[in-house]
């Protein structure tokens, strides 16, 4: 069995007039024609939680409700773990083979029949466009399943050193317990890689994904039924994150947590398995992707037309709510004055955020009201600020949908929280210094913010890039010279940072592939 090297998904277009844009506006329509039961899978089956129900909308027409899901209680909480727990024998000592096939056969799924479906569900759900769509819940989703399993492949190839009259083997187990996923709204991808990247090396999952996500979640998981996943191997559970938390991790056979999300939730989650090490069986491996506060610095000989493309794309792609996108700039005066800023104030005049079901717009809303609130409240603050000032949008409209225009603050003090700060929304900032400061302000930038994302240098000068890049060393987990510091690819640019934003353990890679094993060393002699 031997996987062969996975080539990248190629990226649909939907240009105006095409087959598969008509496919996938038939598709939106569909999804829309009712309200949808969003409720859990747990053994197998599906089931409805018995707490309260929460209604699922379209961000960006909140009037629009797509589905309403119901919070798991505890004692569902308690019978997802019974049911990891119940399969993982089996599911542990399946051939690899075996377990790989139903993934690769899920990423074919997605790729042909139900592209559509999971494409529209999160355009619709998490107001993504179709492009944005397209690149997270078609290609980065099909990419994850199909590229984990030939890094896994890579894995289990790996054996100990044997000798005369004795052999050595390495038994590649999976973890001794259970994997708790709980995952964001902003990727569907993510949704999908963090329940099966552990199960995919033999773990059985209790996954917990946003509420805000729930739309495209319960698609996901019909598409791992159709190929063939065996109930009680990933169990979903919905509702709000702490009841089901607080009944998960309080089991003994807790093994591992695969978290995308907020730096706090994370350390939460940390400081609770800290506070009950004694009570588990193993130590849990504890995988976290949290904030972000991503920067772009440029150099003056960095080209005006390229740095003007990547900090707008880069920040108000997707609403600014990608971990990755650009949310502190660093200017050179000369390049700022000397174009740059009219560039980029034109560029972003131009943004338009709305529907994204019309395939006109640029963007859509921001996730929900909470998020909406948090972004407001930053305007209000801003508007007293003497050391920041508002160059492009700051005013946001939620009467039909959680709309936040896409943002630029200039701020003076480049400690100010506009240089710190994660809002995770389409906000920006400039600090603009003079050309001769580069290098302290390369020194300043590395780390002033508790994170270390995603981050990127524009320069033509080598020697700029040489002494920047060293400076920045451990600024960012994904750098990036002379692009924007969003869109990693699967087995192109593992993603992950460290400090506030992660274990750093590289989704799309084998590095995360092997905090699922618990290998055993095996000493034959003959
Ligand atoms: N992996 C995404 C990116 O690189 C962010 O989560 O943009």
């Amino acid at each position: 069995f031997t996987v062969p090297t996975p080539q990248n998904e190629p990226v649909k277009g939907y240009a105006p007039g095409t087959p598969e844009r008509a496919s996938l506006q038939a598709k939106l329509t569909e999804l829309q024609a009712k309200e949808h039961d969003l409720d859990m899978y747990i053994s197998g089956e599906w089931r409805r939680g018995n707490g309260e129900a929460i209604k699922v909308v379209q961000p960006h027409k909140h009037s629009h409700v797509l589905g309403v899901t119901h919070a798991a209680t505890g004692a569902q909480a308690a019978e997802a773990v019974a049911a990891a727990k119940a399969a993982k024998r089996e599911w542990a000592s399946m051939d690899f083979a075996d377990r790989a096939a139903i993934f690769l056969r899920a990423a074919e799924l997605i790729a042909g029949p139900y592209r559509d479906t999971l494409n529209g569900a999160t355009m619709l759900g998490q107001s993504k466009t179709a492009a944005q769509t397209e690149i997270d819940a078609a290609c980065e989703l099909i990419d994850f399943l199909r590229f984990n399993v030939h890094f896994a492949e890579q894995i289990y190839a790996k054996q100990a050193q044997s000798s005369a009259g004795l052999w050595n083997r390495t038994d590649h187990r999976p973890l001794d317990g259970f994997v708790y996923a709980i995952t964001p709204f902003n990727f569907t991808a993510i949704a999908g890689n963090l329940p099966t990247a552990p199960a995919l090396m033999g773990n059985t999952v209790v996954w917990k994904p946003a509420t805000t996500q729930q739309f495209a979640a319960n698609f996901l998981v019909q598409i791992l039924e159709e190929a063939g996943l065996p109930g009680g191997v990933i169990n979903m559970v919905t509702g709000p994150g702490p009841e089901i938390s607080d009944v998960v991790m309080a089991d003994p056979d807790l093994a591992g947590i695969h978290f995308t999300g907020s730096t706090r939730v994370f350390q939460s989650l940390w400081k609770h398995v800290g506070e009950n090490i004694s009570s588990y069986r193993s130590y849990p491996r504890l995988v976290g992707e949290t904030g972000g506060k991503d920067f772009i610095i440029a150099h003056p000989s960095a080209n005006i037309d390229q740095l003007a493309v990547a900090m707008t794309r880069g920040a108000f792609e997707y609403q600014g709510q990608k971990c990755s996108a650009v949310s502190r700039t660093y200017m050179p005066r000369s390049l700022w004055e000397g174009g740059l800023k009219d560039q980029v104030l034109d560029i972003t005049s131009q943004i338009k955020y709305g529907d994204v079901t019309d395939f006109d717009h640029f963007g859509g809303a921001v996730i929900d009201e909470r998020a909406y609130a948090k972004h407001t409240a930053l305007f209000k603050r801003v508007a007293d600020d003497k050391e920041a000032t508002v160059i492009a949008g700051g005013t946001a409209d939620d009467s039909v949908g959680y709309f936040v225009q896409p943002t630029i603050i200039e701020a003076t003090n480049p400690e100010h929280e506009v240089f710190t700060d994660e809002y995770f929304g389409p906000i920006t900032s400039v600090y603009v210094f003079d050309d001769s400061d580069f290098d302290s302000v390369v020194r300043q930038a590395a780390d002033v913010a508790p994170y270390a994302l995603t981050g990127g240098i524009f320069a033509n000068d080598r020697a700029a890039i040489a002494r920047a890049s060293e400076e920045l060393r451990f600024a960012a987990g994904n750098y990036y010279i002379n692009d924007k510091p969003t869109g990693a690819v699967v087995g192109q640019q593992p993603f992950g940072g460290s400090r506030g934003s992660g274990t750093n353990d590289k989704a799309g890679s084998w590095q995360n592939l092997v905090r699922w094993i618990s290998p055993r060393s095996i000493k034959e002699n003959f």
